[in-house]
């Protein structure tokens, strides 16, 4: 079986998981990246190649509501050394303005080789002729140039769904170049922000010697390959919907009734990561009810952790951290029946979300750097009575684009508590102005048009001789 759209990310967009009656089945994994390639692939006959999680073995491709999904393995050597190691003890931390020490050890980096060529392999074996292949993210950076070696007639596009760091940090790995090499395979190589471009174009002019002129590069082959921004969004439709709909109004009310009606919540919502400053913004809040401007009676916080690369020993401290400081605070703060902080260490289905988007008068989303962060966009799309306020961080891609949130810079905690207190404070008619437009950007740039506009970029780009795919949406 072959295929003229090959999809190529990490994680499939399910995960294999052991039923409660101790048989196999599949759940939808977390994260974006689902609801951002699923319209892609239904406006083509597609393939998506990914890991299921796990250690089972490799499976035939199968179709799993309505896509075409090709599972890869992974040995428990490869899950510690390419996933929780180069992936998420390396790359991550240095792609994040190294909130955390990145990790350098060869063992590490040789299972990435070796993880990135079985991936290239996979894809080679799947594309038809002439067929676009869509690789996905920092864990397979490699496989742009491995593909191309291995099929020359396919058209490659990838994209990085993190922020890529500015030379001056990135020089640090010892395999710089490589992963610059890597990624030239690609004829259109996507980015969050004009900036991360503007990045990957200087280093490769320094590192590796390329003739560059402003998003395009010329390889000594004469191809060219071009570096862009497409910032990625969410189905700004779908969320709206849901959170109208009978049932999440009900369970928004709900949840407020349970927290026993506070006049304002708060709400943060991350994966357990180093990078989303979830520990300063709690301080903050914290600080703000010490100080008496922010009474327990009045307000709560929300926090929901959803538990993430929990083998990484970095994840477990924070971890650890993070539930000592709540506790803290709700012996400080707390009175019966009346938690400062409620804290919720799980992931949810997407209707709960919006329920809690729904609930929340402040939503908090202060990372220290974020590729994008979508949570910032659910929140938006979810307020369709253009109330809700947003504090977000500079530091977060979608900053760029929700410029009306409350503003911050999450290493302030003064200037956190401030914009804290100003969004708590907002009289309605301030918080609908801005919440307004937010909502205009969200809803006019949508994933559906994310997609569409990295796909029409890449046949314009791309291979000669190489098939177009339609754009979702399109004809
Ligand atoms: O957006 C970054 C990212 O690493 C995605 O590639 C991934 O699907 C998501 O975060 C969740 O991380 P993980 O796959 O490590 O659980």
């Amino acid at each position: 079986m072959s295929y003229d759209l090959v999809i190529v990310a990490n994680r499939l967009p399910v995960d294999r998981v052991e039923l409660a009656d101790g048989t196999k089945g599949w759940r939808t994994s977390p994260g974006g990246l689902v609801t951002a390639i699923e319209p892609v692939m239904r406006a083509n006959h597609g393939v998506w190649i990914g890991w299921p999680g796990g250690t089972d073995p490799e499976l035939e491709p199968f179709e799993s509501d309505g896509m075409e999904l090709a599972p890869m393995s992974m040995s428990a050597q490869d899950i510690e050394e390419f996933y929780e190691g180069f992936s998420n003890g390396t790359l991550w931390p240095l792609y994040h303005d190294l909130v955390a020490k990145p990790e350098f050890h060869r063992e590490w980096w040789d299972s990435y080789v070796r993880v990135n060529e079985r991936f290239a392999e996979k894809a080679a074996s799947l594309a038809a002729e002439g067929a676009t292949v869509w690789v996905h993210d920092y864990q397979l950076q490699l496989v742009p140039q491995m593909l191309r070696t291995l099929r020359p007639d396919l058209r490659i596009g990838f994209y990085l769904h993190i922020p890529f760091p500015p030379a001056e940090l990135f020089q640090q790995l010892p395999w710089r170049r490589q992963i610059l090499e890597g990624l030239l395979g690609a004829d259109l190589v996507g980015f969050q922000l004009p900036g991360a471009a503007q990045n990957f174009v200087r280093l490769v002019r320094q590192r590796v010697g390329h003739k560059t002129h402003r998003d395009l590069v010329y390889l000594p082959d004469g191809r060219t390959v071009r570096a862009a921004p497409f910032p990625i969004s969410i189905d700004a439709a779908g969320f709206e919907e849901m959170a109208r709909s009978d049932a999440v109004r009900f369970r928004s009310a709900e949840i407020r009734e349970a927290l026993g009606r506070p006049r304002k919540v708060f709400l943060g919502v991350d994966r357990l990561d180093y990078t989303k400053g979830i520990y300063a913004r709690l301080r903050a809040f914290a600080e703000l009810m010490g100080e008496g401007h922010i009474d327990v009676e009045d307000a709560v916080f929300i926090q929901v952790a959803v538990p993430s690369r929990e083998q990484v020993e970095q994840y477990r401290i924070l971890r650890d951290e993070i539930e000592r400081l709540i506790g803290r605070i709700n012996g400080d703060h707390g009175r019966i029946g009346r938690p400062a902080v409620h804290y919720l260490h799980s992931s949810y289905p997407r209707e709960e979300m919006a329920a809690m988007y729904r609930a929340a008068d402040v939503m908090v989303v202060t990372p220290y750097r974020d590729g994008m962060n979508l949570v910032a966009k659910e929140y938006v799309a979810c307020r369709y009575e253009d109330d809700g306020a947003l504090v977000l961080s500079e530091f977060a891609g979608a900053a760029d684009e929700l410029r009306q949130a409350w503003l911050v810079n999450p290493y302030d905690i003064n200037g956190m508590k401030s914009a804290l207190l100003e969004a708590y404070q907002a009289d309605d008619k301030e918080v609908t102005r801005r919440m307004k437009a937010m909502r205009k950007q969200v809803t006019q740039h949508d994933v559906k048009a994310w997609a569409a506009s990295f796909m029409t970029e890449l046949s314009d780009v791309g291979g000669g001789h190489a098939k177009d795919v339609r754009a979702p949406g399109g004809e």
